[in-house]
This record gives structure tokens, sequence and C-alpha cells, in this order.
């Protein structure tokens, strides 16, 4: 088996071919790191990995954010027990819905996610895709004044207020990003820790940019983000059970879409820890929450 990546038809992305995750040499994963820093996004169809292999190859690329419980993977899942699924007023359900928003993985905490790998393990037999948008390539295609006007602003970020936005009013405490060590302020635009390009740090979690009406800074990140979630920009992931796709979290933006959910869609997932040095960022009181308790460790 040759190692070999195929570009998909995107700005960013790639389909990984010729790999076994579960086995990997130090060869094959120097591919891999390469690969991932290339091209933010890798496809691995066909790989079937059970929770400790997908944690295992997560490893690879950091430590693990723990999310739920003790557990390094979690279940991702509109499944409450076999043959039931969640309803639209129970709390999971409205989880799901979130994530359906374009957003970056735990800008909300005081450490931004370096990386998010998931798989699948059943699939609905229609929507459920998975789509991720490049960040850079949405930086580089900004006009000049674009990019001036968002040069040197910064935004907060809180997963209350994501929720929020869909009419989910949730209390501190209530699970992983309901916490009380506040806010964190990120630039729109980022400087990759390793590649040195720039990239938007936007999403649905943003709600305040200082100097301006809150109105008025939703109204922009919307607008950045309905620019950069366009073609070629976009990769749209039609799951078959056994693929695992990992994303740069520093430079690209995902989303899942809908589906009927009466039907069982099961993913595994695990969230790669950002590393402090490029992903901490200091954070402010969120008024949704309850008393400030700055923290500069997601734990
Ligand atoms: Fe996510």
């Amino acid at each position: 088996m040759k190692p070999t990546a195929t570009p998909v038809d995107a700005t960013l992305g790639a389909t990984i071919t010729g790999v076994d995750l579960a086995n990997l040499d130090d060869a094959v994963w120097a591919f891999i790191e390469k690969a991932f820093l290339e091209h933010a996004l890798l496809i691995f169809p066909d790989q079937n990995l059970s929770a400790k292999e997908q944690v295992a190859f997560s490893n690879r690329f950091g430590d693990i954010e723990i999310l739920r419980g003790n557990s390094k993977s979690v279940k991702i899942s509109n499944e409450k027990r076999k043959g039931a699924t969640f309803k639209p007023d129970e709390f999971r359900f409205k989880a799901l819905r979130g994530n359906e928003g374009w957003h970056l993985d735990s800008t909300y905490m005081p450490i931004a996610a370096k990386a998010g790998v998931l798989s699948a393990k059943v699939v609905p037999s229609e929507g459920g895709e998975t789509e991720i948008a490049d960040m850079r390539a949405a930086y580089d295609a900004l006009s000049k004044a674009k990019k001036k006007r968002i040069q040197g602003l910064s935004a907060f970020h809180s997963l209350y207020a994501s929720q929020a936005k869909i009419g989910h009013i949730v209390e501190s405490g209530s699970g992983y990003g309901y916490h009380t060590k506040g806010a964190p302020l990120r630039p729109l635009v980022k400087t990759h820790p390793v590649t040195g390009r720039k990239a938007l740090c936007i999403g649905r979690h943003i709600y305040r940019i200082p100097g301006m009406e809150d109105d008025e800074a939703v109204a922009l990140v919307d607008e950045l983000i309905e620019f950069a979630c366009q073609p070629p920009r976009i990769y749209t992931h039609h799951w078959t059970p056994g693929d695992l796709i990992i994303w740069d979290n520093r430079c690209a933006m995902h989303r899942a879409r809908p589906y009927d959910f009466s039907e069982s869609r099961v993913m595994q997932a695990t969230r790669i820890a950002g590393e402090a040095a490029s992903e901490l960022a200091p954070t402010f009181p969120d008024e949704r929450a309850g008393a400030f308790e700055p923290a500069t460790t997601n734990r």
C-alpha cells in the first residue's frame, strides 16, 4: 500500500488512500501530518476504527479534549437508545441543531481546539452530511477594503450565546462549554501557528465585537460567514459508515447538515486540544454565565 493524497474539488481537502489508520508507522504518519497541514482536511474512506483506535490516531496530533465524563471519544448521535431518538424539546436535540450552524470547535473555551476527528457508525438514508469550509482561502478572497475593515478587530465567543441564537437558553454547568471561565476574545484574523497562513476566525459562537453594537457585530460576522462558506471553499462529505475525516480547526470551519431525525445517525468524535501557545485567548465576563471565574485551561 502506498499512501496517496488526492485533492478534492475545493480549495481544501484531500482523500487519503493506501493507509491503515489502526496501524500507522512513522513514515506514514509523517505523510499524513504533512498532508494535514497542506490540505487542512483529510478524508479517509473505509477505516472502521474502534473508539480506542480513533483515540490513538487522534493522539498522534496531540492531547484530546475531554468533552463528556472521562471519555476521550464521544458518541454524537440523535439516538437516545436503540430505536428511539431525541425529541425537539430535549437538550441533546438542541445541541445537534446548534451543530448545523457554521462554527469552529471550542472557540468558546479558553483554549480553542486544534483539530476535529469524526467517523461514521450509522448514517441516515439522506442528509446528515458534514461540510467543511476553508478559512484561509476565504481570507485571501476578501477585498482589500474588507481586509482593512476587519484587521485589528477581535470578537467574543460563547456557547451560551450561540445556542441562545437558536432559542436554546442554557444554565451554566449544563455540559461542556457552559462554563464560568468567561468569554474568550479572539482576533477575527488568525495566523496559523505552523504554516503562517492567515485565516478568518469566525463562526456562530461570536456575539460581540468591542467598539460595535452587538447587532452590527453579528451582522458583520454573518456577512463574513456567508461570503466565506461558498464554493470553491467548501467541501461536503457524504458519509459511508467506516469513513473518518479530520480537519484543522485553526483554519477550517464545519457544520452538520440536517436529516430526518426519525432515522439514526451515530458518529464517533474526538477533539484534539489546541496548544496554549497559539490557541489560548484571554477571557472576560460572559453575562449569560454565572459568576466569572477566569481560567487558562479548559478543565
Ligand atoms: Fe463542531
